[in-house]
């Protein structure tokens, strides 16, 4: 290895030490997918949550439908009062929306900042089925289908 080669590795591998140490500002800013529960859990009994199923379990609310035909479609996660925290180490971190298991959207959601909610607007002439898939990064992904 000519000395030139060696000055050039040395450095880089100096530049690459002093990123691996820097701290991350926060928890949630630093998680990867790999970091987070993606096992898709559903209620017991739909008629009867538990408070941690009202917790996690999506609600999906249909609004008005706009002058060019898309009906709005909020999701929040937390029911009977009960929201999910949004603390650095615990929130959700993202909420998508399927008509007729069709992709419409997903939302990223950063812990503290926001809560676990989104909206969309879609059209759903003809669709039968809206299902909401909601991540928390501790306690895996629930869904919710509402029929129309
Ligand atoms: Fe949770």
């Amino acid at each position: 290895m000519k000395r030139r080669e060696a000055i050039k590795l040395t450095a880089l591998a100096t530049l690459g030490m002093a990123v691996s140490a820097q701290a991350c500002p926060s928890k949630n800013l630093c998680s990867t997918d790999s970091d987070k529960n993606r096992i898709l859990m559903a209620p017991k009994d739909a008629k009867n949550l538990t408070k941690a199923e009202l917790k996690h379990t999506p609600l999906i609310t249909l609004g008005d439908k706009d002058a060019n035909g898309y009906t709005l479609v909020e999701i929040t996660v937390g029911q009977a009062g009960i929201i999910h925290p949004s603390v650095n180490g615990h929130w959700i971190d993202f909420i998508s929306l399927y008509v007729d298991k069709k992709l419409v959207g997903t939302t990223e959601l950063m812990a503290e900042i926001s809560r676990g909610a989104a909206a969309f607007r879609v059209k759903l002439d003809g669709a039968s089925f809206i299902t909401a898939n909601a991540g928390c990064n501790i306690h895996g992904i629930w869904v919710s289908t509402i029929k129309l």
